[in-house]
């Protein structure tokens, strides 16, 4: 993270600038925000047509974006002071995971459905830790194809858009992640959390503010990067994937662990080994955990909203095992501090950050206590944002869509 919080104002006027001194001008240009999310509860359920409960955050990507009169792609990342350019028609080197694999990779499929026809120049900025677990690059992905979008005039669907941005993960950066992140991030609204069917892509706002209930959100960043991560994730789908090979054996009509009951998970205990049975029972229960969780937050009991996400902590390390002694630490570390009502690791695991439900009072000490565990265990602090809010996918300057205000928030 390059800066402390700016004002929306602020922040376009600074991309705006940057925009000029690397393109010329800044006339024409759209400005889009697209957000990061936190996950509150219901991982490692999304590729397994499951339920999930994320939130966006209210950190960033940022994209100006201006069509061009040739077929020329010029993209500018102010985080890497890099630039790259190079044709419409082809593909520009670059390694999977990269800033420059997202952003040419969401052009990519944008062209080949037919929507980008010609060049265009942009600029990314943004605020969000990259690989730290809170989704820039599914912010950034969605920031990119809804800046062209607005820009011409695609009038994208957007849970079309949210699986465009899912097949450039799959296509570009090698990642076979599920839908959660770049759905969040483009249809997240502020002031709710998303309750999100997976299979059926059907959602819901459940309206959330935490500080209208005198409590906050908190993501402690374990600072563990990626690593072993992808191919860890690779691993578990895998074994989800093998889990419902043996159940299909005797049920033919499971489609996916969704049509899991836990009686018929019983009923095959007996062939298959421990370790396999644990992934499944982690995902059945952790989908009934996220239709209690949406319950508990449309009735306002976040007491017992925070025992599911120590719940769904306690599954993820012990059966679905994809906590680290990181992340362990500092969930533990938080469960033992008067006022917190709930904490577990978000997202993928294997690193990236916590979420921790906490009365605003308590915020400070759960800070000063995360610190000290994480420095006596690991020797270094985690990195701690409060969310004072969440953002939603916007365009901040240049033309609105229909019923779309171009907005400072
Ligand atoms: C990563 C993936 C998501 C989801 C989570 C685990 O964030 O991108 O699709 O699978 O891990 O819930």
């Amino acid at each position: 993270m390059t800066r402390e919080r700016e004002g929306t104002r602020e922040v376009v006027r600074r991309i705006q600038t940057s925009f000029e001194d690397v393109f010329g001008t800044a006339d024409g240009t759209v400005v889009v925000r697209a957000p990061g999310r936190v996950n509150l509860i219901g991982d490692h359920t999304d590729y397994n047509d499951g339920l999930v409960l994320p939130m966006t955050i209210d950190r960033a990507a940022y994209v100006s974006a201006r069509a061009r009169n040739d077929d020329e792609i010029a993209l500018y990342s102010l985080h890497f002071n890099d630039e790259v350019r190079y044709p419409l028609h082809e593909r520009p080197p670059a390694d999977a995971g990269s800033w420059v694999s997202y952003v040419s990779g969401a052009i990519e499929e944008l062209r080949l459905r037919g929507y980008l026809t010609g060049g265009v120049e942009i600029l990314i900025d943004g605020d969000l830790p990259l690989g730290a677990g809170l989704s820039s690059s599914a912010a950034l992905e969605v920031a990119v194809v809804h800046a062209l979008d607005v820009l011409f005039g695609m009038e994208l669907d957007a849970v079309e858009a949210a699986r465009l941005c899912q097949t450039v993960e799959h296509r570009y950066a090698g990642v076979e992640c599920g839908i959660m992140d770049q759905f969040v991030s483009r249809l997240g609204r502020a002031g709710s959390a998303l309750l999100l069917d997976c299979r059926s892509l059907e959602y819901e706002h459940v309206p959330f503010d935490p500080a209208a209930a005198g409590l906050a959100l908190v993501v402690a960043d374990s600072r563990v990067t990626r690593g072993l991560a992808t191919s860890k994730y690779g691993e578990r789908r895998g074994e989800c994937l093998r889990a419902l090979g043996i159940l299909r054996d005797a049920f033919p009509g499971v489609e996916s662990l969704r049509d899991v009951t836990p009686d018929l998970l019983a009923s095959r205990r007996s062939v298959m080994d421990a370790r396999i049975h644990d992934r499944v029972r982690h995902v059945l229960e952790e989908n009934a955990r996220v239709l209690h969780a949406a319950d508990a937050l449309r009735t306002s009991a976040f007491n017992r909203f925070g025992e599911l996400m120590n719940q769904s902590h306690a599954s993820l390390r012990d059966r679905f095992d994809v906590s680290c002694a990181e992340l362990d630490t500092l969930v533990h570390a938080a469960q033992r501090t008067d006022g917190v009502l709930g904490a577990r690791m978000t997202g993928g695991g294997f690193g990236g950050c916590t979420v921790n439900l906490v009365r605003a009072t308590a915020v400070n000490a759960l800070k000063s206590a995360l610190s000290t565990a994480y420095r006596q265990a690991h020797g270094r602090s985690p990195r701690v944002y409060v969310l004072s809010r969440n953002y939603e996918t916007k365009i901040l300057s240049g033309r609105p869509r229909p019923g779309e205000e171009a907005a400072a928030r």
